[in-house]
């Protein structure tokens, strides 16, 4: 079993747990914060929305560790039904969120297959991503549950999956919008990649299937970024 590590630099707070799928898949899903704090990713939204993403539907949760108020996870029980679990069985399948580890076909192929996932029950809107991690290709999709403010946009899936899976080096962000004339990431969004990606590289694919290439510091000028937030500096 993968460790499951919080990204809790700012209050050190940890979370952790896994949401298992109608298909059997166990999905991790880890607190996820960032310095504009209202960003923060907590657990069970990230496993949630990793479970959406994937087609499949969540059933149980394992809260292996917590120390958040309730209220953050109370909202995706009664949404889902989830079942409570106190112990995770001794073997269970874990998803994996490698897609492959090089990309043989055009981005765009790909992103445009991935968009079948999102789950647009609001808007009719589909998004998604592609994220280069040092290990392989993670993807992410729009995930849209019944309170707007909780759903998840395809790039915030994509690394949030990542996190909870333990990886953190990201070389490259593809994302693909084909319903939008110019695609373009959200606020929220370019908050959370310059959090852990501002130096790299964002490339938009627009529905005309051009292409822009950005700098994810570039689409948040003068973003806050700073160690002297973080606890364990
Ligand atoms: N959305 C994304 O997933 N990524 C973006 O870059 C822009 C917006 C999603 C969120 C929501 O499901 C829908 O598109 C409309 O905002």
């Amino acid at each position: 079993m993968i460790e499951l590590k919080s990204y809790s630099p700012y209050s050190g707070i940890e979370e952790s747990c896994f949401i298992e799928g109608a298909s059997g898949l166990f999905y991790p899903g880890v607190r996820i914060e960032n310095v504009s704090f209202s960003l923060t990713i907590s657990a069970v939204r990230a496993a949630v929305c990793s479970c959406l993403a994937n087609g499949d539907q969540p059933r149980q949760l394992y809260h292996l560790k917590s120390t958040e108020q309730p209220d953050l996870t109370d909202f995706w029980v009664n949404e889902f039904a989830l079942k409570k679990k106190e112990k995770l069985p001794d073997k269970f399948e874990q998803y994996n969120p490698i897609l492959f580890t090089d990309l043989t076909d055009k981005p765009i192929e790909e992103l445009t297959r991935l968009c079948k996932n999102a789950v647009t029950i609001h808007s009719d809107f589909p998004v998604s991503s592609l994220l280069k991690t040092d290990l392989g290709y993670i993807s992410g999709v729009n995930v849209e549950v019944s309170s707007w403010s909780m759903g998840l946009c395809a790039e915030r899936v994509a690394i949030s999956r990542a996190i909870s899976h333990g990886l953190d080096h990201f070389e490259i962000i593809y994302v693909y919008a084909p319903k939008s004339s110019f695609c373009s990431p959200c606020g929220s969004c370019r908050q959370v990649m310059n959090e852990f990606m501002h130096d790299k590289v964002v490339e938009l694919h627009h529905s005309d299937h051009t292409i822009s290439r950005h700098f994810v510091q570039h689409l948040l000028p003068y973003g806050i970024v700073t160690d002297k937030l973080k606890k364990n500096r």
